[in-house]
């Protein structure tokens, strides 16, 4: 007799065959920046492989994309000794310098031809990862170049590193070496929930990555938008190199990210041009970039050329001077964020610096104002940091005429002149006012935005007009206001009018994740928001939910589940939903509200190609109201698939699979009949 617990053969290789495709996923979308597939067909991969594992444990394993969300928390790291140790570079801001590099290695190497590769200098924190037999075995800091930390857990929460090296051929051993960074847009976005939660911001994004990469607990990074580049191998058994560059084009083969240019040439002279080139390339780079390095190509070099005590003699970094401008502070103006903290903002002479016209920096909180001794009238030094906005590094004292004035953060909001609060164990000031418009505006704009309720034509001029004529106060709002309500509001006209109530409609039937996001519960973002959808079947279910239940959940840590609970004690926000729901708005999980009677009941359906009389989300309604599930990919037990026009590989499975296809019209019929 077959075990029922024990997995069949076919789950087995389903749950391989997952695995595979989410790592090729995850491949193209963290490391070549080319997913070819949607975010909910992504998810519906996830959460298949997520639910097989939880049914047959036997099957988890190490090198499982689902084992990215973090691990239990860790009390201390252990410690790792390198064979090889983590050398650094000679630096140098000269050219001229570069020069004599280039001569001492000639004079080393004589006869012996090379080149020399041009790399950007990543500015993040060196990092080391072993791989056994193409497993990821242990991840390291450098610490003092001959012990570093065991951040493994911590590391494998980085998407664009390879758990299994992509490759039919492991090496019995690759220790690989490079960089872990922020990107920079993930580093603003930190920084601006961090200051709206009261946190410290961070000073920049390699701080920011150091800060992330010593916490103990692993489900907070992997919250953290990390990413790694790497650049060189250590300890290596079963595979060489003979060159740099090729040494480069295999880590790309096995599934790790590279820097995204190089540059070769045997001339220094040529590589000090690149370095002007990269100069000019690097702003566009989602990593900050403090310089070059340059290395001899040839490995077999290396031994002739050595070492010193700290770096080898085959490299150097060249580092660019850190972009920084001068300018006036005209004023101080405040921003009120979503959950009310008042950030300062400098109101700048405008400047040139790194490429574009700068006229504001963002001066994060009163303490920082306070620590640099900023006042309105100075002169200021500002430095890009891979924020969009810069920051005010230091004032000129010397160029102050006495006029300036000391910043005091106001104790009204300047929004809605209600009290100001500054909590003693928090950094930012808040303005207590919940009605506050400001508040308002920026609740319904992450409400109605693309990733959470994606309210069609609910812009933000229209939201502020709404808030602003006090026609709406929170989101469950929106969905009593009328065309006559809007249609006389600027820009807006009957057609838009209506077209704006229609997007509001739609809404209605977003997924209950989508609702989660968007009520702005803080440190909710949109994957924890898809852990509560997936184990509490509707909003009610998760409002009595305690905090040792959220606790145990994936990616909800002790911070998440305390906010998530005391958002719903607050009364004005059980107010909002009892609106929602009378609203109609959904607040369960949709593939909860099967009909097990209708007609489609029990039967599975894919979607593909563009549909002409409704858009897929309108098809995938009609099946489920008629008791059917729809599905993101085409298998063995697909009941009916759905091509639209220009369907693709879904389509060519479907036949091969002998699945019954139907053309848009017959699905129509089906669905009247
Ligand atoms: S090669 C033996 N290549 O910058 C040392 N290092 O300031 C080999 N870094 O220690 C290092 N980008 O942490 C190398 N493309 C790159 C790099 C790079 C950033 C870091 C690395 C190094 C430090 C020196």
């Amino acid at each position: 007799m077959t075990n029922p617990k024990f997995p069949s053969e076919e789950t087995v290789k389903r749950v391989d065959a997952l695995r595979v495709k989410i790592n090729r996923h995850n491949h193209l979308y963290y490391v070549l920046a080319k997913p070819d597939i949607g975010d909910r067909e992504y998810d519906a991969l996830y959460r298949e492989l997520e639910e097989l594992e939880e049914k047959h444990p036997e099957l988890k394993s190490a090198d499982s994309p689902t084992t990215r969300v973090g691990g239990a928390p860790l009390t201390e790291f252990q410690n790792i000794t390198y064979a090889v140790p983590m050398m650094s570079l000679s630096n140098t801001y000269s050219k001229d310098e570069l020069r004599q590099f280039d001569k001492r290695i000639t004079g080393i190497l004589e006869e012996s031809p090379f080149t020399y590769i041009l790399e950007p200098k990543i500015d993040g924190v060196a990092i080391s990862l072993r791989y056994e037999h193409g497993l990821l075995t242990t991840a390291s800091t450098r610490g003092d170049g001959k012990t570093g930390d065991d951040i493994t857990n911590n590391i494998r929460t980085i998407r664009s590193i390879p758990l299994r090296l992509t490759t039919d051929s492991p090496p019995a051993l690759l220790e690989v070496r490079g960089e872990a960074y922020m990107t920079k847009k993930g580093f603003a976005q930190l920084n601006l929930t961090r200051q709206e939660n009261g946190q410290d911001a961070f000073a920049n994004p390699r701080n920011a990555t150091a800060g992330s990469l010593k916490l103990l607990d692993s489900k907070l990074v992997a919250e953290r938008p990390l990413d790694a580049i790497l650049y060189a191998v250590a300890e290596h058994n079963g595979i060489s190199f003979a060159t740099q560059e090729e040494l480069l084009k295999t880590l790309s083969s096995m599934g790790f990210k590279t820097a995204p240019k190089y540059w070769k040439n045997g001339d220094i002279s040529q590589i000090i041009e690149s370095l002007d080139e990269l100069d000019s390339l690097r702003h566009d780079f989602d990593f900050e970039t403090d310089g070059g390095v340059i290395k001899v190509d040839e490995r077999a070099l290396y031994g002739t050329l050595g070492s010193t005590a700290k770096s080898p003699r085959w490299a150097v970094a060249y580092k660019y001077e850190p972009e920084q401008a001068e300018t006036k502070i005209n004023s101080i103006s405040i921003q009120v964020g979503r959950t009310g903290v008042l950030t300062p903002v400098a109101e700048l002479e405008p400047v040139l610096l790194a490429g574009s016209t700068v006229s504001r920096a963002t001066l994060h909180n009163a303490d920082e104002i306070d620590r640099k001794d900023i006042r309105t009238g100075d002169s200021v030094i500002i430095e890009k940091a891979g924020e969009i906005i810069p920051a005010v590094i230091k004032v000129i004292t010397s160029a102050r005429s006495g006029n300036e004035q000391p910043f005091v953060m106001p104790d009204k909001c300047p929004i809605c002149g209600s009290t100001t609060l500054k909590p003693e164990d928090e950094v930012a000031t808040r303005c207590i006012n919940l009605q506050c418009p400001a508040q308002i505006k920026s609740w319904i704009k992450h409400f109605a935005a693309r990733g959470a309720m994606d309210v069609d034509g609910l812009g933000d001029s229209l939201i502020e007009q709404l808030v602003d004529r006090k026609l709406i106060k929170n989101p469950s709002d929106l969905y009593s206001l009328k065309v006559v309500d809007v249609e006389n509001l600027e820009r807006m006209a009957e057609k838009s009018a209506n077209n704006l109530i229609d997007g509001i409609d739609a809404s209605r039937k977003r997924d209950l994740w989508r609702l989660l996001l968007g009520l702005g519960i803080r440190h909710v973002g949109s994957k924890s928001a898809q852990t509560l959808e997936e184990h509490f079947a509707d909003i009610d279910k998760l409002a009595s939910s305690t905090v040792e239940g959220l606790e145990e959940l994936p990616d909800i840590g002790p911070i998440v589940a305390e906010s998530i609970t005391e958002f719903f004690k607050n009364e004005n926000n059980q107010n909002i939903i009892t609106k929602l729901k009378k609203a109609e708005v959904n607040v369960s999980r949709l593939g909860d509200m099967t009909n097990i009677d209708g007609a489609f009941s029990g039967q599975t359906f894919v979607l593909t190609g563009s549909l002409s009389t409704m858009t897929r989300d309108e098809a995938a309604e009609k099946i489920r109201a008629q008791g059917g599930k729809t599905s993101s990919s085409v298998s063995k037990k697909t009941s009916y698939l759905v091509a639209g026009e220009s369907a693709g590989s879904k389509l060519a499975k479907a036949e091969k699979l002998g699945v019954n296809i139907l053309t848009e019209e017959e699905f129509l019929n089906l669905t009247n009949s």
